[in-house]
């Protein structure tokens, strides 16, 4: 099979397209044939150590010293099942299937295989491939800090910041499906997406200052990582919450003293793969709530193009890498 491996640290250009041993399914484990997945902020991270402030230690520890231990990137699948493992009892070959591997990756070759108990689910019909991978990595990272760090209420007024990438947009899309009123904050080309899939009000960063003064948010998504909490204190109301899907060490070592003395909280966390998530993203994108931003697709021999795509920190929505178009 043909994989993209990323030997090296690097920029893009580490990328290359290697041939690689087709895998095959164990006890209990499903075989893949990938057709999408997403190159992804974590995907950049990961191969260019460009880790928040404080974690590039530990990322070493567990991706490799002085070379990536998983050369093969990828934490996100939409494929078709080839064949089952003795013991599988949850799909079959030809089910369509969505699925998030997270930090094992893997995802950015023609097969994976994958534990049935893995966060994999049955990719709805309404979805195409190249939809259903887009919805994963977003999608899971908006829903975990909407409803676990922030406690997200209906009726309540959030900011999002970083609305027009891949968390933002999905995080935009599913504030409104929770009922509450969102403002995006973007660069001022984004604007039109922005309303088309829900914003309320946008804020272009480069003409207004961002979160601003005026207490009008219950809470505060920041997708981006630079609004910090005493930035963000006058822009909340009394019990407003501040939610850092960006977080260095400093920020959460000073996470409980600001908690404590401060009514205004702030939250940060990990995202963890849970297949109960990817269902709760499906049965949004099946009530037309949640369509996954995808700014761009590149096939799989344009690898290095997609990941040069994510590298700018601006990009729209989520890359798509399409592994098979057949
Ligand atoms: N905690 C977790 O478990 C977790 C999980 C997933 C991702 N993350 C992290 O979350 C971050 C966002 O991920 P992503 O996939 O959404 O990245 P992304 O797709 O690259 O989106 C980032 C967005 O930020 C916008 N931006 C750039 N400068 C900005 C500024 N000064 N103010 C406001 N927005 C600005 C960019 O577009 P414009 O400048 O054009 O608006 C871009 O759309 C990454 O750092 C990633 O590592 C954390």
């Amino acid at each position: 099979m043909r994989a993209v491996f990323c030997r090296t640290y690097g920029g893009p250009e580490v990328v290359s397209m290697e041939d690689a041993p087709k895998p095959e399914a164990g006890p209990g484990e499903i075989l893949i044939r990938v057709m999408a997945s997403t190159v992804s902020a974590a995907d950049r991270r990961i191969r260019s150590r460009d880790v928040p402030t404080g974690f590039a230690l530990p990322m070493r520890l567990v991706f490799g010293w002085s070379r990536p231990k998983k050369p093969i990137l990828g934490t996100d699948l939409a494929g078709i099942v080839e064949a089952i493992g003795p013991g599988v009892t949850r799909f079959s070959p030809g089910d369509a299937v969505i699925a998030n591997v997270g930090a094992a990756l893997g995802c950015h070759a023609e097969y994976r295989v994958l534990p049935e108990k893995a966060a994999i689910v049955k990719k709805p019909e309404t979805l195409s491939f190249e939809e259903a991978a887009a919805l994963v990595f977003g999608g899971t990272t908006a829903l975990f800090s909407l409803r676990d760090l922030l406690a997200l209420q209906p009726g309540e007024h959030v900011l999002v910041n970083g609305a027009g990438g891949a968390v933002g947009s999905a995080a935009v899309q599913i504030a409104k499906a929770m009922g509450a009123t969102v403002t995006a904050v973007a660069s001022g080309g984004k604007h039109n997406l922005l309303r088309s899939i829900g914003a309320d009000a946008f804020i272009d960063y480069e003409r207004e200052a961002v979160p601003g003064t005026v207490p009008r948010y219950d809470a505060i998504l920041d997708c981006h990582g630079n609004l910090g909490a005493s930035n963000s204190a006058t822009a909340l109301t009394a019990k407003g919450r501040l939610g850092l899907v960006v977080a260095g060490l400093p920020q959460y070592l000073a996470m409980p003293f600001t908690n404590l003395i401060s009514p205004k909280k702030v939250r940060a966390g990990v995202v963890s793969e849970k297949a109960e998530d990817l269902q709760s993203l499906v049965a949004l994108a099946e009530n037309g709530q949640f369509r996954p931003v995808i700014g761009a697709v590149f096939p799989l021999d344009q690898a290095r193009l997609a990941h040069e795509a994510v590298e700018s920190s601006h990009k729209t929505g989520n890359v798509v890498l399409q592994l098979s178009t057949d």
